[in-house]
Order: structure tokens, then C-alpha cells, then sequence
């Protein structure tokens, strides 16, 4: 793996777990995976962040945590802190142990309790506002304890309904200073106050979640309709092909955690 030592961007992310066929699956019918395949799509994902001036920190392979690839859904990473989080699926929870183990390293550590729930893919930050999805992984409680540890930094803290897609980050993600990325039919662009939109192409309704990096976004290539419009907004869009992640109800923003290193 190479790196890039002068990068002060890193990006924790943790390869495909052998046992990803027995992922957690809430919007997306099953169909078999090839592991290889995710494994190598994975890597070329990683390159794509080294790319555009990542220093990747690859956590150990978790063969036994078949989701663990998707690192974004157990910590909350900001300039501040780290909030490591308690996974909304069962199966997830023991992740948290060895992001827990990395993130430490490089922030001060907090950490949602029972009876709160809290995936990142549920969190999205734009500026001082931190939007939670109340989705089936994430709940009231958790956004209370977020509330209350980020508002001594400054950061606001909003509960955001949506449907029909599993995290908040499935249905919108930041791809501008101000602009967003939304799928409409899943969350109210309303809900983001003075924010511009692109809407996802109609018949790629799976293709709001982007992972901006620096000058360029990186962008899953099963989405070519609405990867035009970026372009026509003069986004640099590098595409990578996740399929395989796709099927396990991933996508680019879950695959790593991005931080100020
Ligand atoms: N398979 C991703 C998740 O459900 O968390």
C-alpha cells in the first residue's frame, strides 16, 4: 500500500470481511457477492482516496464482522473529537472495538450509550450543523447524547426523517460548499436551510451518496446519469465500480472514515 506521508488527510478504512455474504441487508433484495471481486473493487476504492491525497490507515480485516468493511457507521470524526457510536444492527456492535483502538491515537474519545443508537452513514455535516436520519439504525436517545457532546464545540445537532433507503447518507450527501446531492423521494430538501441541490437522475435512485476529497469527488460508477449532472455543475467526479459493496447495501462515503491527521 502506498502512502502519502505530506497528505495531512487520512482515511481509516478496513478490508472486505470473508463473511460479507452474511451483511445486513434492509432496502437491498440478497444476491451473492464475490468476495474477490469486493476485495479487489475495495482496493481500487483505496487508491481513488490515495489519488486525491488520502494517507490511508488500513485497519485489520475483522473475518468473522461480515459489514465491518463499512467503517463510516461506528465513529463520528470531527476536528474536535471522535464520538465512536452504537451500531443501530446487533450484528455491527463489535466493531466499534478496534475503531475504537485506531481513532485514539488521533482524537480525544467519546461514545454513544444504550439505549441510543447511532450509525454514521446517519450523519451528515455541513459547517456547524450536524443532520441525524431517523432511520431503523439511528434513534432519539443517541441524537440527544450527540446533541449534548457536540454543543460544547459549537456544533448544532438536527434530527432529519427519511424513508424508503437505510442511512441519512443514502439519501443525501455534500458535494459543494453549499450544495447538496438528494434524492428527494427520501428525504424533504427542506429540511437543509439554505443549501442548493442536485437532484439524483429519476432512475438512479440509489445515487446520492458521494465522498468528496479535497477537489474531487469520489463516486460509485453505477450511477452515470446522475454522475453527469455533477460534471455539468463542474465537479471533478472520479467513478469507481462498487458493485460488489452494492450488494452488501454500501456505498462510497461507508468505506472510510476521513480525518485531519
Ligand atoms: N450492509 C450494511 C448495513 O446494513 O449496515
Amino acid at each position: 500500500m502506498s502512502t502519502n506521508q505530506e497528505s495531512t488527510r487520512l482515511a481509516v478504512t478496513r478490508p472486505v470481511s470473508a463473511a460479507m455474504a452474511a451483511c445486513e441487508l434492509t432496502h437491498v433484495p440478497r444476491t451473492a457477492i464475490d468476495i474477490d471481486l469486493a476485495r479487489r473493487q475495495h482496493e481500487d476504492y483505496e487508491q481513488a482516496l490515495i489519488r486525491l491525497g488520502c494517507r490511508i490507515e488500513r485497519l485489520a480485516e475483522e473475518p468473522a464482522l461480515a459489514d465491518s468493511v463499512f467503517v463510516e457507521d461506528t465513529a463520528i470524526v470531527l476536528d474536535e473529537l471522535a464520538v465512536i457510536t452504537r451500531p443501530g444492527a446487533q450484528s455491527r456492535r463489535a466493531e466499534i472495538t478496534s475503531i475504537a483502538a485506531a481513532l485514539g491515537k488521533h482524537r480525544r474519545l467519546e461514545r454513544i450509550q444504550a439505549p441510543g443508537t447511532l450509525d454514521g452513514g446517519d450523519v451528515l455535516r455541513v459547517g456547524r450543523t450536524v443532520y441525524v436520519g431517523l432511520s431503523t439504525r439511528s434513534n432519539a436517545a443517541a441524537i440527544g447524547q450527540l446533541g449534548a457532546l457536540l454543543a460544547r464545540h459549537g456544533y448544532r445537532v438536527q434530527g432529519v426523517p427519511l424513508g424508503g433507503c437505510l442511512h441519512l447518507k443514502s439519501a443525501v450527501t455534500q458535494v459543494g460548499p453549499q450544495l447538496l446531492l438528494i434524492n428527494p423521494a427520501y428525504v424533504e430538501p427542506a429540511r437543509f436551510a439554505d443549501m442548493q441541490f442536485v437532484q439524483v437522475d429519476p432512475g438512479e435512485p440509489l445515487a446520492a451518496n458521494a465522498l468528496p476529497i479535497g477537489d474531487g469527488i469520489i463516486y460509485p460508477a453505477s450511477n452515470p446519469r446522475t454522475a453527469q449532472r455533477l460534471r455539468q455543475r463542474g465537479l471533478a467526479v472520479h467513478t469507481v465500480d462498487v458493485s460488489e459493496l452494492e450488494k452488501a447495501e454500501g456505498a462510497v462515503t461507508c468505506c472510510s472514515l476521513i480525518l485531519s491527521a
